[in-house]
């Protein structure tokens, strides 16, 4: 069924949200309390019947053999990275440009995260800039064991590339879809795509629960067992049967159950955030650098962000936020130079880019209810003020 702009309540009755997820409530209607319901009703709330169920879901939905659900995005790197065997002296190459989590669980396992630079057209790992950081872990004496590829703001990194440095490497390639889930990469749904990828269903996420959550895919048979069983505590042939050191890493039954109704609108709601964006594109792109999706990538718009080369940003998101326009800044400062991550290694050349991305994103409200009057609203104000600049 089709987004309707009955969903969303009157522009003129509220600010404007950056991502509505009670317009997605609405539009849910009562099937979702009906679900809510029945999880109430058999009491399973612990790997009940809607895990499972869930799980065969989407690994339809994007063409994985497995589905493992799991707490949280963050997890889905972590039961990944754990089934790998990562350890103390190996190293990872992560792009700096990137939400914590992704470097985050590779230093849980006391292995190095190794920081590389993104392209500045599509803010996902640049490939030279990886070939760098794969000979500094040499020249540092660190094993690079793998590549976790981010799909940043929805759109599937260039992976025909990174795989063929992957594979030069023998390294292996995790994608961190969080953001990307239901995005496209010439004619690959995400989720099939590298030996592991992990997504997270987080609130403001394009699939997103009521709490936290995620998932990780593969084709690996053998991997798919280890990660089923470290997310439950290692277990083996029963909870108390322990065979790896594991984690509480279990997607509640209650967070499957509103997933699978949320599953049913997942596709109308993907269509409807590229109207969006392309409405944004339109409306926006003969007077700022608009995001740029690569040919033969889909991007499912997790966020909408410009990039204001050439003018104050703060001041920007402030006259926005003067008209009741929220906006928010992913991510304002890389990685790497993070307190917790700077002793960490980068690649050799540098990283220019994430450090340049992270002083002039902006990313704009979105989401698949967005009308386009309230649209407007927001494109004619962002027009107002970067004219008011006059650079
Ligand atoms: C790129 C990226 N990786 C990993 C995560 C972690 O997901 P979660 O918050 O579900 O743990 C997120 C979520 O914010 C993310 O954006």
């Amino acid at each position: 069924m089709p987004i309707s702009a009955d969903h969303a309540a009157p522009a003129a009755t509220r600010a404007i949200p950056f991502a509505d997820l009670q317009a997605q409530r609405r539009r849910l209607g009562a099937g979702l309390d009906a679900a809510i319901a029945r999880v109430l009703a058999h009491g399973r709330f612990i790997m009940g019947p809607e895990v499972g169920a869930l799980e065969a879901e989407l690994a339809t939905f994007c063409g994985a053999r497995h589905a493992i659900a799991c707490a949280s995005g963050t997890d889905a790197i972590a039961l990944g990275l754990m089934a790998k065997g990562l350890g103390r002296g190996d190293a990872v190459l992560v792009p700096s440009f990137t939400f914590v989590a992704t470097a985050e669980a590779v230093a849980w396992l006391g292995a190095v995260p190794l920081f590389v630079d993104v392209h500045p057209d599509t803010f996902n790992l640049d490939a030279a800039s990886l070939e760098d950081g794969i000979r500094t872990a040499t020249a540092q004496g660190l094993r690079a064991r793998g590549v976790i590829a981010v799909d940043l703001f929805g759109q599937p990194c260039a992976y025909e590339a990174i795989e063929v440095i992957c594979e030069r490497h023998g390294l292996w390639l995790m994608a961190d879809a969080a953001q990307s889930f239901g995005a496209t990469y010439r004619g690959r749904r995400v989720g099939q795509i590298g030996l592991l990828s992990a997504t997270s269903f987080f609130p403001a996420k394009p699939l997103g629960c009521y709490g936290d959550g995620g998932c990780v895919f593969t084709d690996d048979d053998d991997l798919a067992e280890a990660m089923r069983s470290i997310r439950i505590h290692g277990q083996g042939q029963d909870k108390y049967d322990n065979v790896r050191i594991g984690i509480n890493g279990r997607l509640d039954t209650l967070q499957a159950a509103i997933l699978l109704e949320k599953l049913k609108i997942f596709p109308a709601e993907i269509e409807a955030r590229q109207d969006v964006a392309a409405r944004y594109h339109e409306g926006l792109r003969d007077l700022v650098r608009v995001p740029r999706v690569a040919a033969g990538a889909t991007s499912v718009w997790a966020q909408y962000t410009i990039v204001l080369e050439r003018h104050d940003r703060d001041a920007v998101a402030a006259a926005l936020k003067a008209q009741g326009i929220p906006t928010a800044v992913y991510y304002p400062k890389p990685l790497h130079l993070q307190t917790a991550y700077r002793e960490f290694p980068t690649a050799s050349t540098g990283l220019p880019v994430a450090e340049a991305l992270a002083m002039q994103v902006l990313s704009l409200p979105i989401h698949p209810y967005l009308g386009p009057a309230t649209q407007q609203v927001v494109i004619e104000a962002l027009r107002g003020s970067l004219g008011a600049q006059g650079r």
